[in-house]
């Protein structure tokens, strides 16, 4: 196939190396394709739905490499609404195609996570040609070993981790550490490790109290007087994990609690006695510019499917496979969540070490 036109776009939560991936595939596809046309599809599938796109120019893809955020910009657009027309009744998956029909797009590029990948699949199965980037600083993609802006986004968590390291042992305080990830704790369990935790909690693992509060107070009796708790975002107790999601929704919705780090900080101050402290680094997660580690997988990653959008290979995602890139076909990838497995070696080998998941 002559490819002479290609359409990118950044969807879903943004993270650090989205402009270091663009400029894999944009250098690699002016590098090989004489005359290639590449357009900006602007803020995610919003800008395919809605027919904003501007053709760009080979040097907007230069001097991003280290740049965070996306040149494109991004939006959420939930896939369970796809197939919902809009408040003016517009068919949203009708539009995207015939927008790609109408700006003769040979292919389509889509960096993205979980649910930006059901939308792919979704097109793809519509017969428009799709290539797409594993991107989510979550790491829960299925079908790849690793996701880009994942290992930025552990480094500023563990950063955090570290900075309330000192402060807790001066005060001999507890410190709960809330990081990013609702449904996955890739992030808490690597930024845990890294910044030395003592406790980490996990969705996938829940936990008991009794457990994390005996883990401070066994600490707290060998004169280690502080301790460091990374709880990710979508932690949740045992007895939590026994209910429906409605029934968990609601339970959440009249809590007085924000988020799981303040019922967790309540109920230990009440059973140690000790002064609770709670840090949520919050979107500094995934702020600012990419680290090496990034910089490297995404420009890999960008080379790997501009090289399938030149073999016409389409419907695929560019993936991690040890220390290898392969491609995996989106209908293997979509509706998948990569789950931390509770008997992995790092949650194994971090229980080796003494640290406490609540289990
Ligand atoms: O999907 C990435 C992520 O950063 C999650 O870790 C986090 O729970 C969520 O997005 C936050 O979403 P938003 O940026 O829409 O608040």
């Amino acid at each position: 196939m002559n490819i002479k036109r290609v359409g990118i776009l950044t969807s879903g939560g943004d993270c650090q190396s989205l402009n270091a991936a663009m400029r894999g595939v944009a250098k690699s596809l002016y590098n090989n394709i004489e005359g290639i046309e590449i357009y900006g599809i602007q803020e995610g599938y919003k800008g395919l739905i809605y027919n904003n796109m501007i053709k760009m120019k080979e040097s907007d893809f230069s001097g991003i490499l280290t740049l965070g955020g996306t040149i494109l910009g991004t939006s959420r657009q939930p896939f369970k609404k796809m197939n919902i027309p809009d408040e003016n009744g517009l068919d949203k998956v009708s539009a995207m195609k015939e927008n790609y029909k109408k700006n003769k797009l040979d292919c389509l590029v889509v960096l993205g996570g979980n649910g930006s990948h059901k939308t792919a699949n979704l097109l793809s199965e519509q017969g428009l040609n799709v290539v797409t980037l594993p991107k989510t600083i979550d790491n829960d993609l299925w079908g790849t070993d690793m996701t880009f802006g994942f290992q930025s986004a552990v480094d500023l968590a563990t950063h955090a981790i570290d900075c309330i390291h000192t402060t807790a042992a001066s005060h001999g305080r507890i410190f709960i550490v809330e990081v990013m990830g609702h449904k996955t704790g890739w992030m808490t369990l690597s930024a845990g490790i890294a910044g030395g935790a003592d406790v980490i909690l996990i969705p996938e693992i829940p936990y008991d109290i009794n457990n994390v509060i005996a883990a401070v107070k066994k600490r707290y009796k060998q004169k280690k007087k502080f301790s460091i708790i990374a709880v990710a975002e979508g932690a949740i107790s045992k007895e939590d994990s026994l209910l429906s999601k409605k029934e968990l929704k609601r339970k959440r919705a009249s809590s007085s609690s924000p988020s799981v780090s303040y019922e967790l900080a309540q109920q230990l101050t009440e059973a140690t006695g000790q002064e609770v402290r709670i840090t949520v680094p919050g979107h500094t997660q995934r702020g600012g510019a990419p680290d090496s580690f990034d910089r490297v997988l995404s420009t890999r990653l960008g080379a790997a499917a501009a090289r399938l959008i030149m073999n016409g290979d389409f419907g695929k995602m560019v993936a991690v496979k040890g220390t290898s890139i392969r491609a995996v076909p989106l209908s293997e990838v979509a509706g998948k969540l990569k789950l931390v497995p509770s008997d992995c070696e790092i949650v194994l080998q971090a229980k080796e070490v003494g640290i406490c998941f609540g289990d």
